[in-house]
C-alpha cells in the first residue's frame, strides 16, 4: 500500500529528530527526554507520512512516524525468530483518520521483510488498534504490589548470591541486560537486539521531576555472571506516623527461580519504602509462583506483547513441537499473500519441523491473526477453535495441532518497547 492521497512516505534521520519527537508528543500527550530519546529511538528505522499537498497541512509537514527495533525472541523449544520489534507509532491529531497507519504498517510489513525478520511485535496503546492488520496477544502482563517483604518460597543457594545496587549507567549496564536476555528461556523474551532496545529498558524517556532520583539498578550474579536485574526508582513519600515510599520496578529478568528469589527479597526489603510496584507474566512466571499469598498482591492481568506473523514459514519453523505433527493448514492473510494458501507442517516431537507449500486438502484454516496468537504457545489451537478463529476440516486436526503448539515454559516478554 502506498502513502494516502497528499502524502509520501520518508525516511527520517537523526537531522529530522525534532519532527519526530514533536510527532510522537503531539501522538502521546506527553513530553519527552530529548536527551534520553536519542539512544531509546531506532534512528536508522525511522519512517514518516510527510504533506506533499498543501490541504493536507503546510507542505512538509510530518503527519505521522514510526519506527522499529531489531531484536530476536525466544521460540518454544529454545531457538529464534528475528523480529521487528514496532514501536513510536504516532499519527499527528491534525492528520489522524486519513489512513496514515494502514500505510504505515504496510510500509514497516515490507521493509522487514525485506530485513528478513519474520515477525513483527509491539504493545499496543489500546487493543482495538492492530488486530485489524493481523497482530495478536501473545504475553499476559500482570501488575502487583508486593507490598514490603512479601513471604517468597525458599530457594536453595538463592540467599548466597551475591548482589549490586547502582545508578543506571549505560556503559556499565546494557551489557548486563544483555547477559541475562541471552539466558531467558521463556518464548517470547527479546534475546539479541539493538541498543535502542536495551536502551528503552534503562532510561527514563519523560522528562523528569527536578528532585526525583536517578534510576537505580539491582543486579543478581551466579555462576555464569549476570543471572537477574531490575531497574527501578523509589519515590519518597511519609504517612502521619511512618515513611510510605513508593518502588516502582520498571523492568526486570531473572532466568531462574534462586535469581529470582534473591532479586525480590532485595527489592521489596528496600528502607522507609511501603510498597513495590513490578510487572510480571502469567500466573506461571516465577515471581507469582515464588509468592506465598499471590492474592495479597493485587493482581491485575493485561495484554502484553502482541506478534504478527509476516513469513509462515520462516516463523513456525523457528520453534520446534511438543508432539509429533503432520498437518495441512490454511492460511489467509489480506495484508500479505505470501502467506496465504496452503502449508504442511511436519514435525516429530521436539525435531526440526518443515513447512512447505502443498495442494494437498487442509485440515484446518485460519487467518494470519489466530496463527500469529498460536505461534508461541500462549493460546491454544482448541480455544481458537472454540471461539470460531479455527475452522476444522479433518476431525482430530484441531486436538492433534493444539498439542503440537503447546510449550513447556510460559510465554514472557519482560522488555517493553
Ligand atoms: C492509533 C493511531 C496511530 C491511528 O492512526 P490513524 O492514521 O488515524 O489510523 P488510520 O486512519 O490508518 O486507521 C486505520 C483503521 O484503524 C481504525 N483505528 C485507528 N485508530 C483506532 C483506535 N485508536 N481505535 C479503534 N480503531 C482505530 C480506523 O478507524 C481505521 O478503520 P477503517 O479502516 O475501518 O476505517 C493514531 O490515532 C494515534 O497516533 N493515536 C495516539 C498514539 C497511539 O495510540 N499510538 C499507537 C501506539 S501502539
Amino acid at each position: 500500500m502506498s502513502a494516502p492521497a497528499g502524502y509520501r512516505i520518508v525516511s527520517l534521520d537523526q537531522s529530522r529528530s525534532h519532527e519526530m519527537l514533536t510527532t510522537v508528543e503531539w501522538a502521546f500527550a506527553f513530553k519527552l527526554s530529548p536527551e534520553a530519546m536519542r539512544d531509546v529511538v531506532p534512528w536508522d528505522h525511522v519512517r514518516g507520512l510527510e504533506a506533499v499537498d498543501a490541504t493536507r497541512g503546510p507542505v512538509g509537514t510530518i503527519g505521522g512516524v514510526h519506527s522499529s527495533h531489531t531484536m530476536t525472541l525466544r521460540m518454544p523449544g529454545g531457538g529464534t525468530v528475528p523480529t521487528s520489534g514496532l514501536t513510536w507509532v504516532s499519527v499527528h491529531p491534525a492528520h489522524r483518520r486519513r489512513g496514515i497507519l494502514s500505510a504505515m504498517i504496510a510500509d514497516h510489513f515490507s521493509r522487514a521483510l525485506e530485513r528478513g525478520e519474520a515477525v513483527s511485535a509491539l504493545y499496543a496503546a489500546e487493543t482495538a488498534i492492530y488486530p485489524r492488520f493481523g497482530y495478536a496477544q501473545a504475553t499476559v502482563k500482570s501488575t502487583l504490589d508486593l507490598g514490603r517483604s512479601p513471604k517468597l518460597r525458599p530457594i536453595e543457594g538463592s540467599d548466597d548470591l551475591p548482589v549490586r545496587i547502582e545508578t543506571v549507567d549505560m556503559s556499565v549496564h546494557a551489557d548486563v541486560v544483555r547477559a541475562v536476555q541471552r539466558r531467558l528461556d521463556e518464548p517470547g523474551s527479546p534475546v539479541e537486539m539493538g541498543d535502542s532496545v536495551v536502551h528503552d529498558a534503562l532510561v527514563d524517556i519523560t522528562t523528569r521531576q527536578p528532585d526525583a532520583e536517578d534510576p537505580r539498578i539491582v543486579i543478581v550474579e551466579d555462576a555464569h555472571g549476570p543471572a537477574a536485574f531490575a531497574v527501578l526508582s523509589r519515590e519518597i513519600k511519609w504517612s502521619e506516623t511512618a515513611a510510605a515510599g513508593t518502588v516502582d520496578v520498571k523492568v526486570w529478568g531473572a532466568v531462574d527461580a534462586a535469581s529470582a528469589r534473591r532479586l525480590f527479597s532485595v527489592v521489596t526489603d528496600l528502607d522507609l519504602m511501603a510498597s513495590c510496584k513490578v510487572t510480571a507474566n502469567g500466573t506461571d512466571g516465577l515471581l507469582l509462583q515464588l509468592l506465598e499469598d499471590p492474592r495479597g498482591v493485587g493482581m491485575r492481568a493485561l495484554d502484553g506483547m502482541w506478534i504478527r506473523i509476516l513469513d509462515v514459514p520462516a516463523a513456525l519453523g523457528a520453534r520446534t513441537y511438543s508432539a509429533d505433527v503432520d498437518v495441512v493448514i490454511e492460511v489467509t492473510d489480506a495484508l500479505l499473500p505470501t502467506n496465504e494458501g496452503r502449508w504442511r507442517l511436519s514435525a516429530t516431537a521436539d525435531g526440526t519441523p518443515t513447512i512447505e507449500r502443498t495442494e494437498a486438502p487442509c485440515d484446518l484454516a485460519l487467518g494470519i491473526d489466530a496463527l500469529s496468537a498460536a505461534l508461541l504457545g500462549s493460546t491454544s489451537v482448541e480455544t481458537l477453535h472454540a471461539v470460531g478463529r479455527v475452522t476444522e476440516e479433518t476431525p482430530g486436526a484441531v486436538r492433534a495441532t493444539s498439542r503440537a503448539f503447546r510449550s513447556d515454559l510460559p510465554q514472557a516478554c519482560n522488555l517493553a518497547f
